[in-house]
């Protein structure tokens, strides 16, 4: 993996504007947005474990359990997308992700511990973010295509799939009780 970017820059083609795209707007515009969703990625592992606690059931419970190790890899696969690129990895703030986790913390404090309403509050809160974070890797993932960075478009895409796959589970997780359950509170 690590010799993808030299291999790359030494080769004309497909890729041979590498070298070019590194000074261009958009690489730079690229990078930026990259540096915003790996502000958070890294904001979102924090706030995972509050939510756990905060969570009763236990499919929930584990869910947030999962993801939280599952996002740790996704900032571990973010470093490895700057360092393909030869750029420093660095976090600037992205204000949705401030916002969607301040509002994770409003159904916190809104709700009552153990209330299947908190559960399922918590649910729309997480789900918010996945779709949050489907809409910045898809699109991503097929900018680093149009730019001909395919191996890290294929680093992206496999983040892609996780968020997706995550967002699938918890559907599953609200729709088995915790819906049903809410709305008889
Ligand atoms: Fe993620």
């Amino acid at each position: 993996m690590a010799t993808t970017t030299k291999t790359k820059k030494a080769s004309t083609k497909p890729t041979g504007n590498t070298g070019k795209m590194k000074d261009s707007e958009f690489h730079k515009f690229f990078v930026d947005e990259l540096k915003d969703i790996y502000w958070a990625e890294k904001h979102l592992a924090k706030a995972l474990p509050k939510m756990r606690k905060a969570a009763t059931s236990p499919e929930l419970v584990e869910a947030f359990e999962k993801h939280t190790q599952e996002t740790e890899q996704h900032i571990a696969t973010l470093e490895e997308v700057f360092s393909m690129l030869e750029e420093k990895a660095a976090a600037k703030k992205c204000d949705a992700m401030a916002g969607l986790l301040e509002e994770a913390n409003g159904i916190i404090e809104e709700t009552d511990q153990g209330t299947m309403i908190r559960d399922a509050g918590l649910i729309l809160a997480a789900q918010k973010v996945e779709h949050y974070e489907i809409a910045t890797y898809g699109t991503l993932a097929v900018f680093a295509e149009n730019m001909g960075h395919s191996e890290v478009a294929s680093l992206l895409n496999q983040t892609l799939e996780n968020e997706k796959a995550t967002d699938v589970l918890l559907t599953q997780i609200a729709e088995g009780t915790i819906n049903a359950q809410a709305v008889e509170e």
